[in-house]
């Protein structure tokens, strides 16, 4: 079976494509290379001993696109490729707008011209906005969204609902991701954020190696157990294997399927510094900073549904995350360079 993965060359991406190659699927990237590298990719097929086929194409591409499916059989398509820094969202949303937005609804007219209708998306936590409640569930309404980055998730998530709506040979899967952090065990592959990091994890690891002086706390008066924003931090290898199971649940069944893909247990930003500290053997400076425009309070999920409807379920525990996290950092200090 032939699955094709945008954006594979990315974090989510690579780690997917590994778990993919390694359930015996053959994997296609499409990737423009606009925020990840070709080395990412070498480092997965140097994991698995296999070979992927890559196209350096852009979603926004229609012939390329056509090109891509007419030279292959594709069953499947995982979406990852998209822009994702909420901050830089807010500066450009037209290229926000024109890259996620657009670039899908020319990946849907691509697929559907190929016969291939059948696709699992990255959605995110941040369509649930700041009116619901944790844990968050897929029967809660979608919130106001407070970044033209989550703006495109909703927008994305109505497109793929409306093409399921108005031709039921669709299948589509859309994955609500919470906070994916760690790394795969090899400490081969990684997040690798160009400029400054934009999310905690990442962050810590560039204070844990000595690239960056202190952490900034954005906020200790929050509304949580000790005044830190709480989050639902996922393993990026549980994330990956999540994706597998999305494939399987499309392969079988036609429909418009929703998931949160998350552990449904919430830590604090203090929580994650003290794990990574045991993880790495020494403290981590930081200091508390005023909040940050746009952060919730706490936001986790309750993962029931995916264990219920896919079998899926989170192993991996925080300590796990950031020990594979600071494996990846320490034995690749400047990413894949
Ligand atoms: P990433 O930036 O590492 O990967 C995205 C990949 O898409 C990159 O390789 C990039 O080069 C590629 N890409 C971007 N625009 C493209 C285009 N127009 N054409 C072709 N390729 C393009 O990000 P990630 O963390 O791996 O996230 C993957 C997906 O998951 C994204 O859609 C993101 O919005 C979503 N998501 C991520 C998080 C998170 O915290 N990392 C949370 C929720 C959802
Ligand atoms: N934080 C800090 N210092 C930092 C970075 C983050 O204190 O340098 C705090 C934040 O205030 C928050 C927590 O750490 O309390 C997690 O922040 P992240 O930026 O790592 O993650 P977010 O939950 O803000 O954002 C993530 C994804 C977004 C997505 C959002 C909602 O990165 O793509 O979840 O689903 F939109």
């Amino acid at each position: 079976m032939s699955i094709l993965v945008t954006g594979g060359a990315g974090f989510i991406g690579s780690h997917t494509c590994l778990e993919l190659l390694s359930a015996g699927y053959d994997t296609i990237i499409l990737d423009n290379f606009c925020n990840s590298k070709r080395e990412s990719i070498n480092r997965v097929e140097e994991i698995t001993g296999k070979k992927v086929k890559v196209y350096d194409c852009d979603i926004r591409d229609k012939a390329g696109l056509d090109k891509v499916f007419a030279e292959n059989s594709i069953d499947a398509v995982i979406h990852f490729a998209g822009l994702k820094a909420v901050g830089e969202s807010v500066s450009k949303p037209l290229e926000y707008y024109d890259n996620n937005i657009g670039g899908t609804v020319k990946l849907c007219e691509a697929m559907r011209d190929a016969g291939c209708k059948k696709i699992v998306f990255s959605s995110s936590a941040t369509v649930y906005g700041a009116e619901n409640q944790s844990p968050l569930r897929e029967d809660m309404p979608e919130g106001k969204t407070t970044n033209p980055y989550g703006t495109t998730k909703l927008y994305i998530e109505r497109v793929l609902k409306d093409t399921f709506a108005s031709d039921n040979e669709w299948s589509i899967c859309l994955l609500r991701y919470f906070n994916p952090i760690g790394a795969h065990k090899s400490g081969r592959i990684g997040e690798d954020p160009k400029g400054i990091p934009n999310n905690l994890v990442p962050y810590i690891a560039q204070v844990a190696v000595g690239k960056r002086d202190h952490l900034n706390i954005y906020g200790n008066d929050y509304n949580t157990p000790d005044g830190t924003g709480v989050r639902d931090y996922i393993h990026v290898v549980d994330l990956a294997l999540g994706h597998i199971k999305a494939v399987e649940k499309i392969m079988g069944e036609k429909g418009c399927f929703i998931y949160n893909l998350g552990t449904g247990v919430g830590y604090s930003v203090l929580d994650v510094v003290k794990a990574f500290e045991k993880a790495c053997g020494h403290s981590i400076k930081y200091e508390f900073a005023p909040r940050r425009a746009g952060d919730l309070d706490t936001c986790y999920s309750d993962p029931s549904k995916a264990l219920r409807e896919l079998g899926w379920k989170a192993e991996r525990g925080i300590e796990e995350m950031c020990e594979d996290s600071w494996r990846w950092q320490s034995s690749n200090p400047d990413g894949y360079c």
